[in-house]
């Protein structure tokens, strides 16, 4: 493939800043976002991620300046849909049941990131830009002349196998497991697989951008910090080949012929961009008396609804953590909650539940369903001395949204799903010591 990437892997630090990169040097007009005349004979275009009046502190939007103008593709026809799903999930009645999963398969037919994705189940009305799907996916082959982008939503990756080589119109982002990346809603990309099989999750955010969430008496510094979120630089594919330009357009799969790769843009500058986050860079935050702060403290990234202090979704991780409270029944307590929780496992193991929940499975707790400790935490828990401990290998991490989730049928057919995780609670003895 003849491409051309000019600072390949190279980042720009910060979160939601102005960014400004180009890929040849004068690419990027000064004093003017859209001159007579762009450098290099490029067309100037706009990215608006957010209206054209909305506020300015939320403001978003980016100044592309590349080869050809996004409007030169052919017209959009249906594709496949596959197992990808959208508002309102009406396929099957969703129990009230704890539900859990084993990981998903690596597929034998070659399959690549766009085909490999598998909805579980989501909530809200992607129309109405409200609400989340949660997709996994397994794929082994990279994307080549195949591009995508999402009209839905922005996409939130969670690779937990195999690094996912973002190629997009901003730059590239490599994302190993461990580390997560946004991709907003408009943004075309392409995915490579430079470790071959790989497996993971992507939140679809139908609702408001991601965004720090705010840290109140904790301060002006803490959980995941400004400077550790990465931007790509510049870099472009200068590629008079047939690609194909895929979009997932109010729940369905479309997919335009174009003469050229879309990922032309040779400099651009704006605050609407995909970024990289490594989830070891975030500053834990934790109890050092007694009991334990609610998971919220936990909150890596927050897409607010239109309820002050309530998310459309929350990105939250279980982290590396001491644990060193006293007198405290340390894992999460048994609980029910008017949100909604689904959870994915990176890597090692979540301490409320050591069996069963193996990386690249799933949870979930869907509004006001019981859960907590399985039976056998529980018991180690309550008897165990309590000497600071380190839990050193996990990466858990929810997806905790205000609106109940809705299966799709597969999630609620699949032979992975694990028809005895009920089980896992029938063990609790009664300990009551009255009369
Ligand atoms: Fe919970």
């Amino acid at each position: 493939m003849d491409t051309i990437v000019a600072s390949d892997l190279d980042y720009q630090s910060g979160f939601g800043n102005e960014f400004a990169t180009e890929a040849l040097p004068g690419a990027l007009p000064v004093g003017r976002n859209s001159p007579q005349k762009a450098p290099y004979g490029l067309y100037t275009e706009h990215l608006s991620g957010t209206a054209f009046t909305a506020p300015r502190v939320g403001n978003q939007r980016t100044w592309f300046y590349r080869i050809r103008p996004s409007a030169q593709h052919q017209p959009f026809k249906r594709i496949d849909n596959r197992l990808i799903r959208s508002t309102p999930f009406g396929e099957v009645e969703t129990p009230p049941n704890r539900m859990r999963w084993d990981p998903l398969p690596i597929p034998d037919a070659p399959t690549d990131f766009a085909d490999g994705l598998v909805t579980y189940m989501g909530n809200g009305d992607s129309t109405g830009q409200t609400g989340i799907a949660i997709h996994l996916y397994a794929a082994n082959r990279s994307m080549e002349d195949r591009y995508f982008f999402n009209s839905d939503g922005e996409m939130l990756f969670v690779p937990q196998q195999g690094r996912l080589r973002l190629h997009t119109e901003m730059g590239v982002l490599d994302v190993a497991p461990n580390q997560i990346a946004v991709v907003q809603r408009g943004i075309k990309f392409r995915v490579e697989l430079p470790d071959g099989p790989s497996r993971g999750y992507v939140g679809e955010n139908y609702g408001a951008t991601f965004r720090l969430p705010d840290l109140g008496p904790i301060g002006a510094n803490g959980l995941a910090n400004p400077r550790d979120f990465l931007t790509p630089v510049a870099a472009y594919e200068d590629r008079d080949e047939p690609c194909e330009l895929v979009t997932k357009f109010a729940g369905n799969m479309w997919a335009a012929e174009m003469s050229h790769a879309p990922l032309d843009v040779v400099a651009w500058h704006g605050n609407y961009a995909p970024y990289k986050y490594d989830l070891s860079d975030f500053n834990t935050i934790w109890t050092v008396s007694y009991d334990h702060p609610d998971p919220s403290i936990y909150t890596v990234l927050t897409s607010p609804s239109n309820s002050a202090g309530t998310a459309n979704v929350d990105f939250v991780i279980f982290p590396p953590r001491w644990m060193v409270a006293e007198d405290t029944f340390r894992p999460p307590w048994y609980h029910r909650n008017v949100m909604s929780e689904f959870m994915g496992l990176v890597h090692g193991i979540y301490d409320a539940k050591p069996e069963g929940f193996t990386p690249g499975g799933a949870s979930l707790h869907n509004c006001m369903a019981a859960h907590g400790p399985d039976a056998d935490s529980f018991e180690g828990a309550t008897n165990k001395d309590l000497a600071p401990e380190f839990q050193a290998d996990t990466m858990a991490f929810m997806f905790e949204s205000a609106y109940l989730y809705k299966l799709t049928e597969f999630a609620l057919n699949t032979d992975l799903l694990q028809g005895d995780y009920f089980e896992c609670w029938q063990g609790l003895n009664k300990h009551f010591t009255g009369k």
